[in-house]
This record gives structure tokens, sequence and C-alpha cells, in this order.
């Protein structure tokens, strides 16, 4: 055994030894802290991510290959780099030397917004590319699968993949002779350049030519490593743990027999999330990566030999490679393993996990093992004692004793024998997304028949998802056999299967109806597709299926995804060099995609530097007894405990106890763990709208407005129809979490506050106010926001104020940073929103009368609920005169942690009820929706509910650009057609119309104020209260100062936002940052131009340089400041009346989808947006903008799932329980148009602000699904309302689509047994 060995490894072409190596240490830290290369982020932790992806590249000196592949940094043990060459972002490109083309065509096609999830994509395609230099789309796409973004909306990071492309997207099938490219998917043409318009936001003739040869070799001095590495155990002991890699079979087999219970870590995958969030300790690993025989590939008479050690990602190549070679019905179980391999996490984790640990996981929800059991795979065991096989069966699968692995023992390979003739196997799944999402049930199936008798010889079947591990129908397989295939046997089999499979009402993950449903409508298509093979191989003797059922075995068709946008180009009269109107890359993006881009967390660390972690409530409603810090206190590294002295209670799951402070985060964390708080529970504990309004538990005061006579109208409409909608909330899952470092300047109590916020004056007020200091002494710095949507606002200021109390008493350093399930909890979101209406109508559609009530979930503290629920009630109307309308609305008390601002703030939740009210009316009058929107829209010049007056001109022409757009009456009649000849697959197509107001409510809200200097070399330094968070701001301000100063956009720059430079900024959100410091940075500019002016006409060739320093000997002022007072805006709650808003962004969105009506699952197919933006001062980042929050809004209203136990503590705490839009979600032809420019003095040159209307678009997408769910009821003779709640989830989807199935599964009686997650 080689003892305190030394870790050698490669990291961008650098060796690195480290001799002091901690096996508990993760590659992400190590290459963050160690070695300062903090371009690869951390997101999550836990694999789900992607903004941790580095490439891994190893030598295997026995195939004498190197494979490169991707992984999470955040889950790979830093002692399992032994030997390997790590490429980091920093180590393909950066500004200093040459950045790679995945950097540029990233960053140039406008693939980075907030840029903290850019270079994990980056590193995701770099990897690929080295794989493939020539790749196809969908394998691009497939290598982002496991990469989230919340900003961009993916449809312009696949814009920067298609450039990769030789096809450039096309999809190889020439569907009526002509490529897709050119006929449009729907066969419809794509928005075409025109004279005015153009259709091209980057160039690709610029772009730097992919090179192969220049990419960093693999390191010689590895291979040879590799080559002649003694043949030695390696052991690394760290503290607590110790690492052990033996490089023979023999020496894994000895550690195996000495540690018995030392698991054996090969990707890590399973293991490392354990040890991250439950607290699991190992205090010996082994690790047998360099085992040869892990790794076999063999195949025999019977069937395939896999090695345990294989990635899933090897082993699918494996497979592919086998099934193009051997006939189809060999190769059943492979096909089945493939497609599940197909969806199974993203690629990192395929690449790094391996065969053997996935089975070994036995994961409840394991795609793979469901398969194996009964594909009769068996298991290939090695001990000292010998060699075994055991059966993958539903007792190994239960980890019985008996059938299970011996503590000695290793799994060597997997044996997975080839299908006979006559036998069929498939495979099933249905998850919240439709990738890289843990399955909510997964199976099995496998039947073989005697020879061309149709008569069931063999059937198993096996679930993932329902009990604790995969389990087995064996009793239900047991009694069909002998049965022929037929419908009755199906009847019988779903009936033994659901008595058999039985899942108890309070199991664990909730969907129980759902679950059981999926059981028995998996068997349907299971039934359904070996009828079909039944019939390919014996047409004489099998029926063919009827039409109707084919519609069951379709998967959504995989089409490529194409995109159009069209925008204005500036007017050719502009002078060329001002950048105003032309799509701009983002001032940051090369940096985002280098890694350079600076974020909070990668600040190098101070001398002395603390880190601070918080302790936080377990209970909703309690009274603290006693809080022990003593033993925290006693453990290494512990500095300080800090609780707040009057604490006496609390009132939700997550709220701030107090905080341990220690000289690293690892020591915070462990001691945080040991604070131990006795509480007394009090009562009552109110969690959801219902029970608030039970108990009137009311932030006041009640919100009102009303306008006409609502009680007169309703006497006279032809019907009234009531209803309500609930809206569950979402979180914000900014892709940086919360971060903050104080420093105390050691001098006169000034304390810098480097923070990731919206809004630096908030917190330099907060930390002013608990240090007692006047606002002078603190100081607040962003640099940049990795994502804010609203929740880095007011949140962000408690803990910063706590981390400078900390910094303050210490007189050192502080940092915090939130893991991303503490982030998730503490800082909570969007506020669920329960809608009441009531309105009256005639029967052409005309809605003359509504009566709405609006109850909004605040939490339990008021943060922004009131105010929230004040701009829904404002914004209720949309698009839609309503004569006669009263609204009311009520911010609840509740004991959860107190929502906040979400982009939208209030809008996307008010727009919703309004439009599932017109939604029910249309049905009533048997119109579309569509048609109801029409008639119920606003006129031309009109007024709203609170009597400000509007030109809906523009609304209007939105409206009827995007019917014509997306071709609207020709594709609703071809979805009926569809719909007539599909019983199983059901599409639908919404229209939403949007009139989203914009303006603060007040003028002092909307102030602004910018700093601008002239250097004497001529260059130009802009500062303004504005924060870039993603948005662009920062960029569109040079662009502002680059025409008003009329230098080009390289003399500017910008280095961050600071209370030092502008103070008393407002916070950065409403989508007015752009707007507003826009016009504080031109009032600057042009008070430095009209001061140089004499100067300049005095010498108008001259230089900047020169006019500077003319100006400088004539002692003008190079530095000043612009201001803008911000927009008149009132509004009065007693009278309803106002002018709240300075003017409205309007637009419109088409979306169609398609719906399994068996399994719930949707796919958006195309959405159509034309918006009105005034005049874009930069296209491509506002159509960013729109994209961005159309995909946020999509899964806001569709698969965004936040999830409380009845005892309100969240469940959903990370990407793996919570799930955003990935790449695959988005619309597979996705167009956004602009309107002509309009004109508006009073903006900044007439642009319009555009943060927060697209999150509203998102809900066509919802409505698509709905109508597609109302065509499959109608069909199955479901009349009457349909109730319809947000998000619309595979669950909520399925089980509205009643059929045979629903009415078979056992429903359990609401109140008579504790659920595991109640909405709230
Ligand atoms: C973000 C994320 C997404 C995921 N998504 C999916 C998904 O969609 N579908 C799905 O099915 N799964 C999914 N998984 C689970 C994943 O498939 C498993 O974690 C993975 O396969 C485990 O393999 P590993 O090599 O990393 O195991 P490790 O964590 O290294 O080991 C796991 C266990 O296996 C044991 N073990 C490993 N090899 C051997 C051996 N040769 N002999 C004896 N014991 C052994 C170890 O002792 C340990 O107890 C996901 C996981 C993550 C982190
Ligand atoms: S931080 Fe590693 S995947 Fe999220
Ligand atoms: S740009 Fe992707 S998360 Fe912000």
């Amino acid at each position: 055994m080689d003892r305190a060995a030394e870790l050698v490894f490669y990291v961008n072409g650098r060796k690195v030894i480290e001799k002091n190596v901690d096996p508990e240490t993760m590659l992400l830290p190590y290459l963050r802290k160690k070695l300062r290369l903090t371009g690869t982020k951390y997101g999550c932790g836990g694999g789900g991510c992607g903004a941790c992806t580095v490439m891994i590249s190893r030598y295997n000196p026995v195939t004498k290959r190197i494979r490169h592949y991707p992984a999470n940094a955040c889950l790979m043990p830093i002692c399992s780099v032994y030997g390997a060459a790590v490429t980091t972002v920093e180590g393909i490109g950066s500004t200093r030397t040459r950045i790679h083309p995945v950097q540029e065509r990233i960053a140039r096609c406008h693939g980075t917004q907030c840029g903290f999830c850019t270079p994990g994509m980056v590193m995701s395609i770099y990897t690929l590319l080295r794989n493939h230099p020539d790749p196809t789309l969908d394998q691009l796409t497939d290598a982002l699968g496991g990469n989230l973004c919340r900003c961009t909306g993916y449809r312009p990071i696949i814009d920067a993949c298609k450039t990769f492309c030789n096809t450039s997207g096309c999809c190889q099938s020439k569907e009526n002779g002509v490529c897709c490219l050119n006929q449009g998917i729907n066969g419809f043409p794509e928005l075409e350049e025109g004279n005015k318009t153009s259709s091209k936001l980057f160039s690709e003739e610029e772009f730097l030519p992919l090179d192969p040869t220049q990419e960093l070799i693999f390191p010689p001095e590895l291979m040879i490593m590799a080559e002649k590495q003694p043949p030695r155990t390696r052991v690394f002991a760290g503290e607590r743990m110790t690492w052990i890699s033996p490089v023979t079979l023999k020496e894994l087999l000895e550690a195996k027999a000495k540690y018995p219970q030392a698991p054996v870590i090969m990707g890590n995958t399973s293991i490392g999330p354990e040890v991250k969030f439950k607290g699991v300790f190992h205090p010996v690993i082994i690790s047998p990566d360099r085992i040869e025989e892990l790794n076999v590939v063999n195949s025999a008479n019977n069937g395939l030999t896999l090695g345990a050690g294989l990635s899933l990602a090897q082993m699918k190549d494996t497979l592919a490679a086998v099934v193009l070679k051997l006939p189809e019905e060999r190769t059943q179980t492979y096909r089945a393993l493939l497609k599940q391999l197909g969806t199974l996490a993203g690629a990192q984790i395929r690449n790094m996990a391996s065969l053997g640990g996935h089975i070994m996981s036995r994961h409840v929800d394991s795609d793979l093992n469901p398969l194996l059991a009964v594909g009769g795979c068996t298991l290939n065991l090695l001990s000292k004692e010998g060699a075994r096989q055991i059966p993958v069966n539903e007792q190994f699968l239960r980890k019985c004793p008996s059938a299970d692995l011996k503590p000695e023992e290793i799994l060597i390979s997997v044996n997975i024998p080839y299908s006979r003739k006559w036998e069929f196997v498939s495979a099933f799944r249905q998850a919240q997304r439709q990738q890289n999402a843990l399955a909510i049930v997964n199976s099995g199936m496998r039947v073989f028949f005697g020879e061309g008798d149709g008569i069931i010889r063999e059937l198993s079947i096996s679930y993932g998802g329902i009990g604790p591990t995969t389990i087995c129908a064996q009793n239900s397989c047991q009694k069909l056999i002998g049965r022929p295939w037929n419908e009755e046997m199906l009847d019988a089999a779903c009936r033994l299967v659901l008595d058999e499979v039985s899942l108890p009402s309070s199991a664990p993950g909730g969907k129980v109806e759902f679950k059981r449903t999926l059981i028995i409508s998996f068997l349907f298509k299971f039934y359904l597709e070996v009828l079909r093979l039944l019939r390919r191989m014996d047409p004489v003797h099998y029926p063919s299926l009827a039409d109707k059922h084919e519609s069951a075995l379709e998967d959504f068709h995989p089409r490529h995804r194409q995109s159009a946008l069209k925008y204005q180009k500036v007017d050719p009269k502009q002078p060329p060099q001002d950048p105003v109107g032309h799509p701009i890359m983002h001032l940051s993006g090369i940096k985002h995609a280098t890694g350079e881009a600076i974020y909070c967390d990668d600040m190098p660390a101070m001398d002395g530097e603390l880190f601070l972690a918080f302790v936080t409530s377990s209970r909703a409603h309690a009274k603290i007894v006693s809080i022990d810090v003593s033993e925290a206190l006693s453990l290494p590294g512990v500095v300080d405990v800090l609780a707040e002295e009057h604490l006496q209670g609390v009132f939700c799951v997550g709220q701030l106890v107090c905080a341990v402070i220690a000289d690293s985060e690892i020591q915070a964390r462990r001691a945080a763990k040991r604070v131990k708080i006795v509480y007394q529970d009090l009562e009552p504990v109110i969690l959801t709208i219902e029970e608030a309004i039970q108990h009137k538990s009311f932030f006041e005061p009640e919100r009102k407005l009303e306008y006409g006579n609502v009680d007169e109208a309703f006497k006279v409409v032809d019907h009234i129809v009531e209803g309500e909608i609930h809206l569950g909330g979402q979180e914000h899952f900014y892709m940086e979490t919360q971060s903050m470092l104080a420093v105390p300047k050691g001098e006169d109590q000034e304390m810098d506050v480097y923070v990731s916020t919206q809004y630096p004056k908030g917190i330099q007020d907060i930390v002013a106010s608990v240090l007692k200091l006047p606002a002078n002494k603190v100081m607040c710095h962003v640099k940049r926001v990795g994502g804010a949507f609203g929740g880095k606002a007011f949140k962000t200021g408690v803990m910063a104020a706590i981390t400078a109390f900390a910094a303050n008493k210490h007189g050192r350093a502080v940092r915090c940073i939130l893991e991303r399930g503490e982030d998730m909890l503490i800082t909570a979101g969007r506020h669920p929103y329960l809608g009441k209406y009531k309105a009256g109508f005639m029967k052409d559609g005309r809605i003359l009368a509504l009566d709405m009530e609006h109850y909004g979930n605040g939490g339990a503290s008021l943060d922004e609920s009131l105010l929230v629920l004040e701009m829904g009630l404002l914004k209720l109307d949309n698009a839609y005169k309503f004569p006669n309308l009263r609204c009311r609305g009520w911010a609840c008390r509740t004991n959860l942690p107190s929502n906040t601002a979400l982009r939208g703030f209030g809008f996307p939740q008010a727009g919703l009820i309004t439009e599932a009210c017109i939604t029910d009316v249309a049905a009533k009058c048997g119109l579309s929706p569509e048609k109801v929107r029409m008639i119920n829209m606003y006129k031309e010049i009109d007024q709203t509910h609170y009597k400000q007056e509007i030109n809906a001109k523009n609304l209007i022409q939105c409206w009827r650009e995007c019917m014509a757009m997306s071709s609207y009456s020709l594709r609703k009649a071809a979805v009926e057609k569809f719909n007539l000849e599909n019983s199983w697959k059901k599409k639908g197509l919404a229209m939403v119309p949007v009139k989203f107001p914009i303006g603060l409510g007040s003028r002092a809200a909307g102030q602004a104020a910018a700093l601008v200097h002239i250097y004497l070399d001529g260059s130009v330094l802009v500062t303004h209260g504005g924060i870039e968070m993603g948005q662009g701001v920062h960029t569109k301000m040079i662009q502002v100062a680059s025409r008003e100063l009329r230098m080009p956009l390289s003399n500017v720059h910008l280095r961050g936002t600071s209370t030092e430079t502008v103070p008393n900024a407002n916070v950065s959100g409403g989508s007015v940052v752009a707007d507003l410091n826009g016009l504080a940075v031109k009032d600057a500019c042009q008070t430095l131009l009209k001061r140089l002016e004499p100067i300049i006409s005095k010498n108008p060739r001259g230089t900047w340089k020169d006019w500077a320093q003319a100006a400088f000997d004539e002692s003008i002022s190079l530095s000043a400041t612009g201001y803008f007072r911000g927009y008149e805006s009132n509004m009065n709650w007693e009278t309803g009346e106002g002018h709240p808003f300075e003017y409205f962004v309007y637009g419109a969105a088409c979306s169609e989808v398609e719906i399994d009506c068996l399994t719930g699952a949707h796919k958006n197919i195309r959405t159509d947006i034309v918006m009105d933006v005034g005049c874009s001062i930069n296209p491509a980042l506002d159509i960013g903008q729109i994209e961005g929050a159309f995909i946020q809004g999509m899964g806001l209203y569709t698969i965004e799932e936040l999830n409380y136990s009845p005892q309100g503590v969240l469940y959903t705490r990370g990407p793996d329980q919570y799930k955003i839009p990935t790449i695959c979600d988005i619309p597979t032809e996705f167009h956004v148009s602009f309107l002509p420019p309009s004109q508006d003095s009073n903006t900044l040159y007439s642009s319009k602000g555009l943060g927060e209307s697209g999150v509203f678009l998102g809900c066509s997408v919802f409505f698509a699904i709905h109508d597609a769910v109302s065509a499959a009821r109608q069909e199955r003779g479901l009349r009457g309302p349909l109730k319809l709640n947000s998000p619309l989830t595979p669950e909520k989807i399925r089980m509205a689509c009643e059929d045979k199935f629903t009415k078979m599964i056992p429903r359990d009686k609401p109140g008579s047994y504790v659920p595991w997650n109640i909405p709230i």
C-alpha cells in the first residue's frame, strides 16, 4: 500500500501535486478555492444544474485511448481525479490569450444573460466537440440536457450550437421532398428579412473557425504514469476519511474484505448526494476506478456482459452499436434500455455514473433496474471466497439479505440476455419534465409468447417510483400466464396489478392517484405496443390497431428546433457609429463565456476571512424554549454563534434563528447542525390560502377597486359563470445563490459589503441601521448578479445585515453563500394565488360584469405582499375592457416563508385568473376563447378600470399580427383534424394577448441617477444606479453614452454599481432599470457635451483625448451627474382612480401543444410571439428578455411545482425536486417578432421596458394544454366546466383526461388520510 500518497493530476495543462489531500473534498471547491479557478460555478452541489461542468480526460493504458467526458465537479471527489486531466473553462480560452470558438459563439449569439450558467454550457459543448468535431444538433442539445439556464430561454444557446453543425439544424428528413429549413416546420413561411426588418442577430462570417488541432493535448506525463504506474494500492488519508484506490482486482477484493462496510465509489452520483444532503458519513471509501475487469464488454451466445464500472454513457454507446448489428428480435431489452438511457439525467451524470453504482443503489426511481429485472439479467459477483451469480429480481432490489451481495462482495459485471423470437420488452417513464428529471413512475415490461400462438408463456412487469424500491408484479404476471393477448387479458391485468402494486394514500412523493393511473396506463401502452409487433410478425392472425389507438404509441415528434426572429433595422439615416438599435452583444458576454466575469463568491478570500452559516427554524409556528449553542461552539474553527436575544418564537419553517461563524465553510456548516433548539409548538398553523380565509388571517388593508355598476350589469346579462382557479407559487431559481461578503475597513468603523443584490441602497440602509452607523460609513458594491428575478431585493438585506454584524463584531471579513437548498427554503418566491370570479356576459361573448376576488399567500411577514396584490388588482384587466368591474384582494398571512417579488410582480397570477374566466365564458358560449378575447379587447382609445387613458392600437395590431404570423385559423383547423383522428394524443392551440403596464406607482420610486467621468486620455467611465443581473442594462447604458457623446462603444467603460458613486438608487426591478437609468446617463452625457461643445467646435477634427485635455486646461469639469426625476405616477386607492403607469407594453403569443392523454406528458410544438417594444435600444437583449421571460412563465404555468408537507416544510429544495424548463422544453419552433417602431417621447429613445411582460405569455402554453385536455374530454363525452389549476403538470393533465383507467383506480376519500403534501 502506498500510504499518504500524493495526488497527481493536471488542470488546464498544468500539473497539480497535492500532498495533503482530504478525501472529503470535491473537485469544485478545490478548483475554486485552492486553485483560484472560479470560472467553474456552484449552482446546486448535487449534479442537477450543470454550472460546475468540467471536462475530464483519462488515458486507458490497455486500450491506449483517451476518453474525454463532461462531469459535474461538485460531485467529483478530488481523489478520483488521480491521473486525469481536468479542463475548466479557463483552460480552453481567455481574453488574455485567445478565446475559444465555443466561448466566442455562445457570447456573440447572445447565449449569455447573467452568465452564471455559461461556463458550464461552454464546457458541455466543448467536450462534445472534442469527441465529435462535426456534431448533429441532436447531439448538441443532448449534451446540454444537464445544464440549466434561468435567463435565456435556451434559443440563443441553440443558435450558437447550430453554428458547429454542418447541417445547420436541418432535420435531414425532407418531408414533401423539401428541406425543413425551406418550408417552416408546419409548412408555413418563416419570417423573412425585409428592407426595414432584420432576422439576424449575429454574423457567422466573423466567427473564429473551430480548429481541433489547437486544443490542449492530453499530458504525455499522465500517459507515461498510467503505463508505468506501480501496481500498488493508493491510500489518501484525511482527517476523518480514508480513500483506498486498489490497482488490481485481488487488492480490491482484499480491501473490500478488510472494510466490508466501505462503499465502492464509482461515479459518486448516488453516494455523493447522500453525503452532502443527508449527512451520511463513510470513514473509508474504496475506489476501484483502475480495475480493468470492471470495464469489460463481452458478447456471448446468450447475451451481453457489461462491466459494472462502465459509465451509463459508455453503456449507451455499446448498446447503440449492438442494436445496429443484431436483429430486432434479439435486442428487445437493449432497445428498451436505450430508450431509458436517452432521458436518464444529463450527459454529465450519464458519464460519471456507473452501471454497477446504478444497480447497487437500488433507487426507487431507477430507470434501468425495472428493465434489468424483467430482462432476466444476472449479476456476476466476486469476493475473496470466489465468484457467484445472482439474478436481478425483486428480492435483490428489495435488498433481502438472502438475495443481496455479501458485504465483502463486489459486483463485477452484468449479463443482459438477448431476447428471443416472440419476446417483447418495453420501457416506460413519466417525469415532471421530459428530460433530466427522475421518473414519477417508470416501468419495464416483458412478454414471451409460445411460437406463433399468441399465448403468454412468460410475463414480467416491474415498476419504479411506487414503493421504497423497484417492485415487481410477480403474482399478477403468474396469473396471466396461459392467456391470449387480448382486451380481456388487459382488463384482468390492470385489476390484478392495481391490487398487487398498491400505493398507500400517504405515500412519500404524493401524486398517489396519478401514480396509480400511470401503472395501468403503461400497461395499456404495452398491450398496444405488443399487439402492433405481433401484427407485424403475423399479419394474418393479429388484427391491426384501430387508427385511433396508434396515437397511444407515437412518441412526440422529435423535430428539429427552428427559430425565427424579426426586428426593425435602424433608420438608414442614423450615423453608422451610433450603436443604439443594433443587436450589440452583452458587455460581459465574452467574460461570461471564459469564466472571467467575477461574481460575489469569486472574489478572493480576505486575510482572516470567516464564513457564516444560518440555522433556521424547523417549525412552522412555535415558541422558542431554548437555544443551546455550546456543542456548536466547542467544534474546531468555530468563532461565534449569533442569536437574536429577543427572538421568542418562529412563524415559519426556514426562519433565520441564529448564525454560526467559523474559519471555514465546512466548519460553519457542521457546527450549524449542532445548534440545539427546543421548540414548543403553537396553534394555529396556517399554511394554505383556504386556512387563512377560514381564520381571517390577512395583512391589512383589504384592497378594492370598482368601476361601473357591477350589480346592475349582472341583472341584464344573458349568462353568469362562477369559478375559481388556484395558482402555485414559483421559485426564483436564479443560478447564483444569495451571496455576500462583508469587509470591515478597520478605520472609522467603515464597512464594505460586496453582495449579489438588486438593491444596494437597501443593503446599505439595513447594515447601517444594524451597526448603528450613518449610511456614509457603509458602502455596498455590486459588480454583477447571477440572476435575481425579484429575489435579491428585500430578501438579501436581512442576511447581509447579519453578515455585516458578524464582520463588525469580530473585525474580520465574513462571507455568507447560501446553498441551493437553504436559498430555496429561506427566500421563498412568487405568491401562490387563489382567484375567484363571477362573470356576467351576453350570448355573443361580451362580458358586461365581472366580480373578482384575489387571495395571495403572503407567508409569515408582509414583505411585498400588499404591493404584489395591488399590482395584481390594477393589472387584472389584462387586455380587456370590462365595463363593470369589481375586484377585491387580500394578502394572506400564513406560516410559510414570506413570499416576495418575482418577475411580473402579481401580473402572472392576476392575468391567468382573468384568462381562466374568459375561457369559461367561451366554453359556455360555445365560442373559441380567442373569439371571446377579441370581442372584449380594449378599443383603440379607451379607459382602464382605474380611469387611466390608454391607446390600445398596438395591442390590436399585435393580436392581428400574431394571428397572421401563427396562421392561427389554418392551424386551428389542423389541430381539430388531428384531434378527430387521434384518441390518445391531443393537440391544443391558444393565443393570449398581453397589456403589461409599466410604472412603479410613485414618482420617487422612479428616480434614477448616473455619474459620468471623462478622463484625460479621452476614455469614459459610466456609473449609474441600476444593477446588471443579466438583462444587459450596462450594455444599454454604454450604448446610450456612446450615442450621446458620439464616441465608439469601446471608449466607454462601466465597472459596476456602488452606493459610493450613485447614492440612494432605487431597487432594480419592474422592467424599468434601463428606462430610468438610461435617462439619467443621457442627462449626464448631455451636460458634459454641452460643457465641451465650445471646445469641440474649436477643434472639430480633434480626438476625445484632445478635447479632454483642452477642457482640463480651461478648467472645465469632466465629470457630471445625470438625473431623472421619475415618471409622474399616482394612484388613489380610496377613489380607485389614478395614473399609476407611464406606458403599456403590448403583445400576443400563440402556442400549440401536443399532450399524451395516457401519461400527461406535453410537448410545446410551436410558439409565435409578437411584441410592441417601441424602438428597441438593443434588439438582441430585448428578444432575450422576451424569450427568457416566456420560458420562465411557461415553467411557472406547467412544470414548476413547489411541494410543502402538511407541517409547512418545503420539500422542493433543489433542481432534483424542483423542475425549471431545460433545453428540451422550449418550443420546437419559436418565432418572435417586433411591431414596427412607435414613437413615445417620454421614454428613453422611445424604447419600452421588457423584462417582465413575457412571463405572462407563457400562459399561452397553459391554455393550449387546456384546449387539448378539453378535446380529450369532449371525445370521452365529458361535458361541463373544466377546472384546471396551475401549474398544469403531467399529473393534472393525466387526471383531467379521464378515461377507463382513471375510473379503475382506487380513490382516497379526502380527509381519511394525511397526505404527503398540501396545496398551499
Ligand atoms: C442529478 C442526478 C440525476 C439523476 N437522474 C437519474 C434519472 O433520471 N434516472 C435514474 O435512473 N437515475 C438517475 N440518477 C441516479 C443515478 O443513475 C445513480 O446515482 C447512478 O447510476 C449511481 O452510479 P454511481 O457510479 O455514481 O454510484 P456511486 O455513487 O459511486 O455508488 C453507489 C453505490 O453503489 C455501490 N457500488 C458501486 N459499484 C459497485 C460495485 N462494483 N460493486 C458493489 N457495489 C458497488 C457503492 O458501494 C454505493 O453504495 C440521477 C442522479 C443524479 C445525481
Ligand atoms: S453545482 Fe454541480 S451540478 Fe449544480
Ligand atoms: S444566463 Fe443562464 S442562468 Fe443566467
